[in-house]
């Protein structure tokens, strides 16, 4: 089976490991900040990550305990041309495999997690990553892994780098650096951009308020994940100047949140920037009436509602829309906040 979708050239794999490979953009990103003379990817799986690394180290040692795996990773590195790799088929932390590995730049593992768990932890991931340190310490100090985004960054208990990734807006890998590879506490990154953000110390928590001003503004989910809305703020405040000021934390409901100010800025980290258009109770008829004529074609629903309501709502706040705008809805306690889309390019 071969896959496109995220792939310049479709990978081999199965289903379940297609499923599991680093997104290209990813891969390709993490491979030029990894990028060194020898490195070992001790969980290659098929290589989704491999290959990149390939392409940028001189040497690469791949390991995978399937062999079926294994031979798909040998494939697809075929396929990109690549001979600088030497494939392991073994348990990583099998001894006899960690001889066939000679001190090398870094190590880098994207263990195995189980599919669907209630809360991550990574103490559910295999290899462990205490396993690995241990296993590996004599070979490098520098190491990577790959951990489920979804953990906060204090339920990480190493002294690590913790760098969220998004990419297209939606929140998708999390690496961690150790060793010699860690320069920062938190960091966020949005792909395929490229940009970045990372922490800082002593910053004050951005101060909330339930009131919309002229503005709002999205952050991309790497920089929610990674606890850096201060960081976001002070640069958006540096960007606006002293005379507008104020950038204010909107929560929208559990899962969304908002900044607010009423200064018109553009920053790299913001997923979506917005113009408040209306804050009024949340009634899709009455709304409708408010949208006529103003050039708005759809309106894309960021609230809470139920899954089989969806439709019903969003027909309803819809209907008899021509224009071209696209104006998002978010519902705060029974409020309707209307923002149009800007900068939208
Ligand atoms: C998430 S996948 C790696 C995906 C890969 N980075 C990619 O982009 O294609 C994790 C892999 O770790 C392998 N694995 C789990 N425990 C292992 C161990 N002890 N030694 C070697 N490989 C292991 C699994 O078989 C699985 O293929």
């Amino acid at each position: 089976m071969a896959r496109r979708k995220q792939f310049e050239k479709p990978l081999h794999g199965d289903k379940e490991s297609l499923r599991f490979a680093t997104p290209e953009p990813i891969a390709r990103y993490r491979a030029q900040r990894l990028r060194c003379k020898v490195l070992a990817d001790i969980s290659c799986g098929i290589g989704g990550q491999t290959v990149f690394f390939a392409q940028q180290c001189e040497f690469v040692y791949a390991v995978e305990i399937d062999p079926k795996k294994i031979e798909y990773a040998k494939q697809n590195c075929a396929m990109y041309g690549l001979d600088n790799v030497k494939f392991i088929c073994g348990d990583a932390l099998d001894p006899k495999v960690i001889e066939q590995i000679p001190a090398v730049d870094v190590i880098f593992s994207d263990p195995f997690r189980p599919a669907e768990e209630s809360e991550r932890h990574v103490s559910s991931l295999e290899p462990g990553i205490p396993n690995v340190l241990a296993a590996y310490g004599e070979k490098t100090r520098n190491f990577a892994f790959e951990a489920p985004p979804q953990m906060p960054p204090e339920r990480i208990p190493f002294d690590c780098e913790k760098e969220y990734i998004s990419l297209d807006g939606q929140l998708n890998r999390l690496t961690l650096y150790l060793g010699g590879l860690k320069q920062y506490d938190r960091m966020a990154v949005a792909l395929p951009a490229g940009e970045g953000l990372v922490s800082k110390y002593g910053l004050p928590q951005v101060k909330e308020t339930d009131k919309m001003k002229l503005n709002a503004y999205e952050p991309e989910p790497s920089v929610v994940a990674a606890g850096l809305l201060p960081e976001l703020v002070e640069s958006m405040v540096q960007m606006a100047g002293p005379l507008m000021g104020g950038f204010e934390l909107f929560r929208v409901d559990k899962k969304r949140l908002l900044l607010t100010s009423d200064a018109l800025i553009k920053q790299s980290m913001i997923k979506n920037h917005y113009l408040v258009l209306k804050v009024c109770p949340f009634e899709p008829k009455e709304i409708n009436k408010f949208l006529k004529g103003k050039n708005i074609g759809s309106v894309v629903l960021r609230a809470g509602v139920k899954p089989e309501k969806y439709w019903e709502v969003r027909n309803e706040v819809e209907k008899g829309l021509e224009g071209n705008k696209t104006v998002h809805l978010f519902v705060k306690d029974g409020t309707a906040i209307l923002c149009e889309v800007i900068f939208n390019d």
